[in-house]
């Protein structure tokens, strides 16, 4: 067991999409060691329109990914495994809340993620915010992101390069494990069992 965590964490090091297209070159996600000490505060509108800070999930384990809704692809299969994992945890899966942070929250309204939250999970939360509030939110668990637009894009079409991982938040509110893209539903689902076990 505790070898999993390691291999998770050599694994969170290496944090990058594997999809040069749609997500740019690699992306790095640094200094995993601190993990722990990645949390809030940070507040954020969901899909709903309802402002939202960190404290407001205290008490449950949260599994977070930042991306966008114009993702071509890594963002719904990463959001998909999400949902899975969620799932597969049967009445445990109370006890997580998944959310789907926008790093694009000029296309990103409250409206927009609405209708693509429902594409995956009913309890999927999606949150947006200003730039700024979307800008700090990403600070805190490190993940990066830039605009990039392809040679053959349409005027004002964007794509966005950005770390594509899934991160398990403890409900302390401080950060538990990176699992990369590529992980599947099943070890999302063993290390969250892991630490409800433990506590
Ligand atoms: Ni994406």
């Amino acid at each position: 067991m505790k070898q999993l965590a390691v291999i998770i964490l050599l694994f969170s090091a290496f944090i990058i999409s594997p999809n040069a297209d749609a997500h740019g070159p690699k992306l790095k996600n640094k200094e995993t060691a601190s993990l722990a000490s990645n949390r809030g505060p940070f507040e954020l509108v969901t899909h709903t329109g309802k402002t939202v800070t960190d404290r407001d999930y205290l008490g449950k384990y949260m599994l977070v990914y930042f991306g966008y809704t114009h993702c071509p692809d890594v963002c719904p299969i990463d959001l998909q495994i999400v949902s899975e994992a969620v799932d597969m945890l049967g009445k445990d899966g109370a006890k997580v809340q998944p959310v789907f942070v926008t790093v694009d929250p000029k296309r990103d309204t409250v409206k927009v993620m609405a209708e693509y939250v429902k594409l995956f999970h009913p309890r999927l939360i999606g949150l947006t915010g200003t730039k700024a509030q979307v800008a700090s939110a990403a600070k805190i668990y490190r993940m990066q992101s830039r605009r990039s637009v392809s040679q053959n894009a349409e005027p004002g079409e964007y794509l966005i390069d950005h770390s594509a991982a899934i991160v398990l938040i403890g409900p302390d509110g401080g950060g538990l494990s990176l699992f990369p893209h590529g992980i599947t539903a099943d070890v999302i689902v063993a290390d969250i069992k892991r630490f409800i076990k433990a506590n």
